[in-house]
């Protein structure tokens, strides 16, 4: 309370809105806050060294790589970024601190001159019509330096020679690599914050300096945000200074800890959501359950990534066709990044097909950006609806379990029309159907029917906001609190085996906003009224919503019924570029929904505020019911 009146009174002594933006995170802004820089206005798509090599990598792989996916035709389909992960650092070299390349590995890295330098490497694929993609660490040293097996791929020479992470580093680095050696892509791992405590083995035993520390990925209590959002801003200063062009991607890896799956968003072009994938189904389920209730904190310019591909693989490899479909469909629909771990000198045909299908391409790298929203949800099925930008939707029916399934899928699914045809096309056979209303199918376990469909839609002359979450950026989503999702699927196939306590809830995200959901997961219902379209987040929240040219905007808005904080106010406001347009009255659980409908012509930027200057903001989830914006 003394926090806000001291902030409420700073901002009427110095009179400036500015001034009151800073102090009250729900003033409106007037401008679309997620990350636009860089070059991710579509998911990425491309091949990573990780899956096929880990660090056991050399130009010959990764050209030979490079050169399939031209001649296959992959890269005409968008397959671009051709990214070096761990492994490619030789040193660090004293005192100057210039990073040295393994040349024995690279060959073309070798100048004769004072050091290796990737240009001729980078100068190579870009003419082969390829982008080059680089990796690091936040901290002082990165994870393979942690975790791998052997010392043979690793950094080598004296403890400050093996420090070949970022820290303390941005500027020069980034620049020697951008600059200098011509790439176009960085992911930025972050194991150098999180395993040399000073009590860790590889710290005590001399080997590694002590870094923090800033992250522990199993809880989120005990991690450093803001000293690890400092750093991304650091990174993102010198990829600005570094790149005039613009020509840059910034792939963030901080495993979904951190609560970075509320804050990604806005530091760049792609943010992991969970640990790394494995060629394992129970792994599979884990990272896509990270991302597949996060729809409205992915956007063109700022992606949920479950991480790469791992099509080729164990459950994966060509033997699995039925999970390796399941894999890509999932991928595609959800606007993850298309990044293929596979060595694609050893892919057969029959999964080069499942990368190349030009049609599950289209649904990931539509224009409108809309990542997948659940229309139905279970534990051992869901069906995921996402509106493509003519109007179409793109539907994928997924049977996570282990028993046949017989499935009615309705046009209530894809908020179409239930007395129009709907004509359905499937997207791995290309055979069209049509139905009217409700149709049956059958989905064998672990498949995923994937379809286009074309239909009337139920609502005329506009769209629901949860259909367009692209557009749609939670800036402030009123969480206080980051606490584990417990709705992710845990795995006992995880890294610490059987042996251990098990696969604990450990990513943050429970509680974030959510497209045609409560905060929770439960329906969106006010006062007894169920909305199947709407947005649910939590009170004391601010939406920014791009409007694309339409006349109105219009909801009912209320205290969710899935609310346990049954006594505070909530007022909803609803801001056009800056400037108020509509406040509603102060509403409580309970209470019947109140109708907005507001102008909303030649307004480009819609903010959405509740605010609830009492209430206790995780008991306090609110519902935009019906959220729409009309033509007129
Ligand atoms: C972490 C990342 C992986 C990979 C490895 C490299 O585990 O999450 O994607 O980059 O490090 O060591």
């Amino acid at each position: 309370m003394r926090k806000l009146l001291t902030a409420s009174l700073m901002a009427a002594l110095l009179g400036s809105t500015a001034a009151a933006a800073q102090s009250d995170p729900l003033a409106p802004t007037g401008r679309w806050t997620a990350y636009t820089a860089g070059r991710a206005t579509t998911p990425p798509m491309g091949w990573s060294t990780w899956n096929a090599f880990a660090t056991a990598i050399d130009e010959e792989k990764i050209l030979g790589s490079a050169k399939i996916i031209v001649d296959s035709g992959l890269a005409a389909k968008g397959y671009r970024y051709i990214n070096i992960d761990d492994g490619w650092a030789l040193k660090r070299r004293m005192p100057d601190g210039k990073m040295i390349i393994r040349e024995d590995k690279f060959p073309s890295s070798r100048t004769g001159g004072d050091a290796p330098s990737f240009k001729a490497y980078t100068d190579k694929l870009h003419a082969m019509g390829l982008k080059a993609g680089i990796y690091s660490d936040l901290g002082r040293n990165t994870c393979s330096e942690a975790y791998s097996p052997t010392d043979d791929d690793l950094p080598k020479g004296t403890v400050l020679e093996r420090e070949v992470g970022l820290y303390g580093r941005i500027d020069q680095d980034i620049a020697l690599y951008f600059k200098d050696w011509g790439f176009d892509f960085i992911k930025v791992d972050s194991c150098g914050l999180r395993d040399y405590a000073p009590q860790a083995e590889r710290v005590t035993s001399g080997k590694f300096r002590a870094l923090g520390p800033f992250l522990d990925s199993s809880e989120v209590m005990r991690t450093d945000i803001a000293t690890i959002q400092g750093m991304f801003r650091q990174i993102n200063t010198a990829l600005v200074r570094e790149n005039p062009d613009g020509d840059y991607l910034l792939s963030l890896c901080v495993w979904g800890s951190a609560n970075v799956r509320a804050w990604g968003k806005d530091y760049g072009g792609i943010s992991r959501t969970s640990d790394d994938i494995s060629p394992a189904w129970g792994r599979l389920l884990v990272n896509y359950d990270t991302t597949v209730t996060r729809s409205l904190y992915a956007h063109p310019g700022s992606w949920n990534d479950p991480d790469m591909l791992h099509i080729g693989a164990g459950d994966f490899d060509a033997d699995h066709l039925t999970e390796a479909r399941s894999h890509f469909a999932l991928w595609a629909i959800l606007n993850a990044p298309l990044l293929i771990g596979a060595d694609l000198r050893t892919t057969p045909q029959s999964l080069l097909d499942i990368y190349g299908n030009t049609d599950l391409i289209a649904i990931n790298q539509d224009p409108a950006g809309n990542q997948a929203v659940l229309a139905h949800d279970s534990s051992d099925l869901q069906i995921l609806v996402k509106t493509l930008s003519n109007g179409d939707k793109a539907v994928a029916i997924f049977n996570r379990g282990s028993g046949d399934y017989d499935v009615d899928l309705g046009a209530n699914h894809l908020k179409f029309a239930d007395n129009a045809p709907i004509e359905l096309t499937d997207l791995w056979s290309k055979q069209k159907t049509s139905f009217t209303k409700r149709t049956k199918l059958h989905v064998k376990p672990r498949e995923t029917l994937i379809f286009r469909a074309h239909g009337t839609r139920s609502l005329q002359g506009g769209y629901y906001l949860s259909e367009q979450p692209g557009s749609v950026n939670p800036a402030v989503d009123g969480i206080v609190q980051p606490t584990p999702d417990p709705s992710i699927f845990r795995t006992a196939a995880g890294w610490g085996g059987t042996g251990g306590p098990g696969d604990r809830p450990s990513y943050a995200g429970w509680g974030g906003a959510r497209a045609d959901s409560a905060p929770y997961g439960q329906n969106l219902q006010i006062a007894g009224k169920r909305f199947a379209a709407g947005i649910g987040i939590l009170a004391n929240s601010r939406l920014e919503v791009r409007n694309g040219g339409a006349g109105r905007f219009t909801t009912l808005v209320g205290v969710d019924d899935s609310a346990s904080d049954k006594t505070s106010d909530v007022t909803f406001a609803v801001y056009g570029d800056g400037k108020l347009l509509a406040t509603s009255k102060p509403a409580k659980w309970g209470m019947a929904p109140q109708s907005i409908s507001v102008p909303v012509a030649g307004v480009k930027l819609i903010e959405l505020v509740a605010r609830s200057p009492r209430g206790d903001n995780q008991r306090l989830p609110v519902t935009w019911g019906e959220a729409a914006l009309l033509d007129r």
